[in-house]
């Protein structure tokens, strides 16, 4: 399975955000955080700042928002290749199937994510829905963190019984996470400082996928 390299744009020059955008163009994925400053303590950006961006990346959008519902309209105007909301901000299961028809209705992929303490039985209702389900590890909200190891046996489980399903993978990863996160079965690497805190991102990037 292709592991994809999705950097992720919170850690990046800000007052720059189109020259770094261009620094990543061998990128696989991009990835915006978007953060409500209510689910999360950060406040980041939404979709007046990606409507600014040129970019042939697919757009990956990582809500981490307490109404992701209220979110999918402006960016499917944008084309977004894939939406993801928190498994923790639609705890019932009509409102999370309705979400992900909304997301697929937007002509995107529709991925569901997992703070490092959500268990995986915790979206037993809508996996097999979803296209990718995004495995926190780090506490969300802010970049430069620490990678959780402990949440490496989720991916393990969710390879096991999905072989096919992308397991994005996002937070503290680095050429050494990044090995663990492969082996665990994750085939989507999320990065923010590990790429945009190098002056080489096309080689930092290369370091993740070796
Ligand atoms: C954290 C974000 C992550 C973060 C990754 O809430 O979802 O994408 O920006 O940054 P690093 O790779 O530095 O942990």
């Amino acid at each position: 399975m292709k592991m994809l390299i999705t950097p992720s744009i919170l850690s990046a020059d800000l007052s720059h955000l189109q020259n770094e955008i261009d620094s990543v163009a061998s990128a696989d994925w991009l990835q915006v955080d978007v953060m409500d400053g209510h689910f999360v303590p950060n406040l980041s950006f939404g979709a007046p700042v990606l409507k600014t961006i040129k970019t042939t990346l697919p757009l990956d959008v990582h809500l981490m928002v307490s109404n992701p519902a209220d979110r999918i309209a402006e960016f499917a105007a944008l084309g977004v290749k894939n939406i993801t909301f928190h498994a923790e901000a639609v705890p019932e299961t009509k409102a999370r199937k309705a979400l992900i028809q909304a997301i697929h209705a937007a002509k995107a992929t529709a991925g569901i994510a997992l703070n490092p303490e959500t268990p995986v039985s915790a979206i037993d209702d809508v996996i097999a829905d979803i296209d990718l389900v995004l495995i926190m590890s780090v506490h969300p909200g802010f970049g430069g963190q620490k990678f959780i190891p402990s949440v490496l046996d989720k991916v393990r489980a969710i390879r096991k019984k999905f072989p096919n399903l992308m397991i994005q993978i996002d937070g503290g990863i680095d050429p050494k996470t990044a090995v663990l996160a492969r082996e665990a079965g994750a085939n989507n690497l999320v990065a923010g400082s590990a790429i945009f805190k190098t002056l080489d991102r096309s080689a930092a990037m290369k370091a993740l996928r070796s």
